[in-house]
C-alpha cells in the first residue's frame, strides 16, 4: 500500500525564487527577487534586535499592536486586518478557503505564479486569461468565469509585466464579476505607484462583502526576510481567514519590525523616490541601447532579448543576476530589480556591451 497524495498537488512545480550566487563572483548584485535596495530601515532593525531578547515568548497571535498600526497609517479598519507569514500565506489560505476540487480560479495569463500554485495546492482548477501587451484583460478574464468560479486573483500592479488597472477598469471588473466570486487584489508594489488613475483597492473592499485586498512589508518596507503581509477584508473573510490560519502565524520580530517600518516615512519616502530615479534612468538607458523595455510602475523592468538565456549568462558573467521568465510563460525576457545606483549604472553598462557584442556578431 502507498501513500495516496491529494489531486492536484503533484501538477505543482515547486516556485523556485530568485537566484542569489554566481560561481566565482564574490559579492554579486542579486536583482532577481524585487527586494528594497536600500535594505530595511535601520528603525525596523533596531526593533528586530529588540525583539530578540523575548524570544522565549509566543507572539501575539493577533498582531494586535501591528494591526492598529497599519490601521492608523492607512486609515482602515482593525478588525477587517489580517496579517499572514508573507502575502504568500494569505494568498494560498484564501484559495484553501474559498476554492476546492470541482471549482476554479481564475487570474491572468502572465499573473503571479502563486495564484496557480496555490489553486493546484487547493485542488482547485488554475484557468489564465490572455492578456492584452502584457496588461490583464478585462473582458478576457470575466469571458472565463463560470459557475465553477470562486476567485479572481489580480496583481495590480502584476508582477512580472509591471503593468496595472486603473481604478476605473478595477471597478468595472468587480461590478460584472458574479457576487459569488471573491476579487482578490493582490497590491504587493502599490507603495511605488504614483499614477494618478490607480487605486490599491481600499475602497472597494469597504463597498462590499467579496472584494479583498492584499499588501506586503517584502517590497517597499524591505522587510522579505521576515515574511509579513497582510489582508484588508470584508469583515466575513477576515473571520474565514482567522479560523484557517495558524494562531501565531507571524513572528514576534515580524512583527516589531513591520510596526517600525511602517512609522519610518522617511525611509519608504526616500525607497520610492529612488526606485523612481533609476528604474526610469534604466529604461531610458536600456530603449536607447534598442532594448524593448516594457512600462512598469513597480520596482522591476521586464526587458525583451532575441535570447534571454544568453543575455541571463553575460549579465551574470558581470555578477549581475536577473530573474529568468519561462515559468511565466515569457522565454523571451529577464525581469530587472532595480537595485542600488551602483548596480543600475552597472546593468546599464553589461547590457551596452551584449548589445554591442550582438551587433558584431552579427556584422560578421
Ligand atoms: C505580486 C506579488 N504578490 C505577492 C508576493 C509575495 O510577497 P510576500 O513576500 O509578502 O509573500 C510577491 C512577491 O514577489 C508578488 O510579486
Amino acid at each position: 500500500m502507498s501513500l495516496k497524495v491529494r489531486p492536484g498537488i503533484m501538477e505543482i512545480a515547486p516556485y523556485v525564487g530568485g537566484e542569489a550566487s554566481v560561481p566565482g563572483v564574490a559579492r554579486p548584485a542579486k536583482l532577481s527577487s524585487n527586494e528594497n535596495p536600500l535594505g530595511p530601515s535601520p528603525k525596523a532593525v533596531a526593533a528586530f534586535r529588540e525583539a530578540a531578547l523575548d524570544l522565549h515568548r509566543y507572539p501575539d497571535g493577533g498582531a494586535e499592536r501591528l494591526r492598529d498600526g497599519i490601521a492608523r497609517r492607512f486609515g482602515l479598519e482593525k478588525e477587517r486586518i489580517v496579517c499572514g507569514n508573507g502575502s504568500d500565506e494569505l494568498i494560498a489560505l484564501l484559495t484553501r478557503a474559498y476554492a476546492g476540487p470541482g471549482e476554479e480560479v481564475l487570474f491572468s495569463r502572465h499573473g503571479f505564479l502563486m495564484y496557480r500554485l496555490s489553486t493546484l495546492g487547493a485542488g482547485a482548477a488554475p484557468r489564465a486569461a490572455p492578456e492584452k501587451n502584457l496588461r490583464t484583460d478585462v473582458e478576457a478574464l470575466l469571458a472565463l468565469a463560470t459557475p465553477a468560479t470562486r476567485i479572481v486573483f489580480l496583481g495590480n500592479p502584476n508582477n512580472p509585466t509591471g503593468s496595472y488597472l486603473t481604478a476605473a477598469e478595477l471597478r468595472d471588473l468587480r461590478r460584472r464579476l458574479p457576487g459569488d466570486v471573491l476579487l482578490a487584489i493582490d497590491a504587493a508594489y502599490a507603495e511605488f505607484v504614483e499614477s494618478d488613475d490607480y487605486d490599491a483597492g481600499e475602497d472597494l473592499v469597504r463597498a462590499g462583502d467579496n472584494t479583498v485586498m492584499l499588501r506586503t512589508f517584502s517590497k517597499i518596507y524591505g522587510l522579505a526576510g521576515l515574511r509579513l503581509g497582510w489582508a484588508y477584508c470584508p469583515p466575513a473573510v477576515a473571520d474565514v481567514l482567522n479560523r484557517v490560519r495558524g494562531p501565531f502565524n507571524t513572528s514576534a520580530p515580524a512583527q516589531a519590525a513591520a510596526l517600525a517600518a511602517l512609522e519610518d516615512r522617511e525611509h519608504e519616502a526616500r525607497s520610492r523616490a529612488h526606485n523612481k530615479q533609476w528604474r526610469d534612468w534604466l529604461a531610458r538607458e536600456l530603449e536607447g541601447q534598442g532594448y524593448r523595455v516594457h512600462p512598469s510602475v513597480g520596482n522591476f523592468l521586464l526587458v525583451e532579448f532575441d535570447d534571454a538565456d544568453a543575455a541571463d549568462a553575460f549579465l551574470k558573467s558581470r555578477g549581475l543576476i536577473m530573474r529568468r521568465m519561462g515559468a511565466y510563460g515569457l522565454p523571451r525576457c529577464l525581469r530587472i530589480t532595480i537595485g542600488t545606483e551602483a548596480e543600475t549604472r552597472a546593468t546599464a553598462a553589461a547590457l551596452e556591451d551584449y548589445a554591442g557584442q550582438a551587433r558584431r556578431a552579427a556584422a560578421r
